[in-house]
């Protein structure tokens, strides 16, 4: 059951209502959306508020542009990207907090909506502040939060509102809990996550609670390499985070049955110089000299993907990409080892996938309908899985068996 009560549960019909989504979606220089699945999932949520003649003011952040505006991170062209899918004009206010806003905000009309500028061009935003928490809040008269994508965060505009508003969940919040609960916290057998992504440190947590649940984890990516080395593989100059070594090679030690690692990888002297690439394979006593892993080589490829096609896992959860994505050269492991995924969610098996850049690989592969569920939220997915507190989260009303009232 979704603990907190969500939007059905409340009367809000007619009032303006204020409500965080997750639009930090990736833009190109012109400012295009490139990936529009976070509006698009934010539709069902508008769509009922719409419906319930309320005015809308939406709010977001986008990207990190450190407490101050910065026009690459403005949202507007997010509420054109929005009007499109909605169908009607989507107002912007190119400010988050102020009489400008306060005035724009009271001008929305019953199912009409507002989004404002980003929330981060204050750093008010991510310090949690009470007086622009306050002021945010007073743009509306309930309070929802439909952005799961940000809900591990502690901010004014996922926690410290909710002390000024009657505060609820959306409906992409609520069903992103459920569907994440449901298919990892109960999943059917034999269960198979892939991680890949840079950060061990950040991962570390989550790569534990994993093992405690499933069968076999296999681990890609930039966080591979400080597994490797703890093993006692020469990695050259691939990215490792040293000061984690020793709790690596500890969860090996326990967890040694269940961790898939790189038998090899493309390897090159930086990622400018893709073209002296090389396949090295991981042997003790080899050294690689002033070479840099950034992908998955040929012959994990194949184990990795005969692995997974024998095994028919029927849960697979994937975040991260396997290797250096970003640069077309280094995207094949990612790649060939999504097209494995849809194979497995052909198959009945379910499949699901956090993470922009998981995500952007499936989009490019045209596989993302096939997948169970697509996450929005990366991070968010991650600290769920941990058994975190998502802090955005604990902030909404709780549920309760008391029937729909007037707020
Ligand atoms: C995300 O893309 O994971 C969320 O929007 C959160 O962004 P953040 O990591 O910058 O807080």
């Amino acid at each position: 059951m979704f603990p907190k009560k969500t939007v059905r549960d409340i009367d809000v019909r007619r009032k303006r209502v204020l409500v965080r989504v997750d639009y930090n979606v990736p833009l190109d220089e012109k400012g295009r959306v490139l990936d529009k699945t976070r509006i698009v999932e934010s539709l069902p949520t508008i769509n009922y508020l719409m419906e319930q003649e309320c005015p809308i003011v939406l709010m977001s952040h986008l990207g990190r542009p450190g407490g101050r505006p910065d026009r690459k991170f403005s949202l507007r062209p997010v509420a054109g990207a929005l009007g499109g899918l909605l169908n009607r004009k989507v107002q912007f206010v190119d400010d988050c907090i102020g009489i400008k806003v306060d005035q724009f905000a009271r001008a929305v009309m019953p199912s009409e909506v507002l989004l404002l500028e980003n929330l981060r061009f204050y750093e008010e935003e991510e310090k949690n502040d009470p007086l622009f928490s306050r002021a945010l809040a007073s743009l509306g008269r309930v309070f929802i939060n439909d952005a799961f994508g940000s809900v591990h965060r502690a901010h004014a505009s996922t926690v410290g509102v909710t002390q000024f508003l009657p505060s609820v969940a959306g409906f992409l919040l609520e069903r992103e809990i459920r569907v994440l609960s449901e298919l990892l916290l109960k999943p059917q057998r034999p269960y198979f996550a892939i991680l890949g992504g840079a950060k061990v440190g950040d991962k570390l947590a989550v790569v534990r609670n994993l093992l405690e649940r499933v069968d076999n984890l296999m681990i890609g990516g930039a966080m591979a390499f400080t597994f490797l080395k703890a093993q006692g593989y020469d990695v050259g100059k691939s990215l490792v985070d040293d000061r984690r070594v020793t709790e690596v090679k500890e969860i090996l030690e326990k967890y040694s049955k269940k961790i898939h690692l790189p038998l090899d990888a493309m390897a090159a002297p930086s990622k400018e110089r893709a073209r002296e690439s090389q396949q090295i394979v991981f042997e003790k006593e080899k050294t690689i000299g002033d070479f840099q892993c950034l992908d998955l080589g040929e012959k994990t490829i194949a184990a990795w993907s005969e692995f997974i096609r024998k095994s028919k896992p029927k849960t697979l959860f994937w975040n991260g990409p396997l290797g250096m994505f970003e640069a077309k050269e280094f995207s094949r492991g990612t790649f060939e080892i999504a097209k494995v995924l849809g194979e497995v969610a052909r198959n009945d098996g379910n499949v699901i996938v956090g993470g922009g850049d998981s995500i952007a690989a499936l989009a490019e592969l045209g596989l993302t309908r096939e997948m169970t569920h697509i996450s929005t939220g990366g991070g968010a997915s991650l600290e769920y899985l941990e058994g975190k507190t998502l802090p955005g989260i604990a902030a909404l009303q709780d549920a309760g068996n008391k029937p729909r009232k007037k707020l």
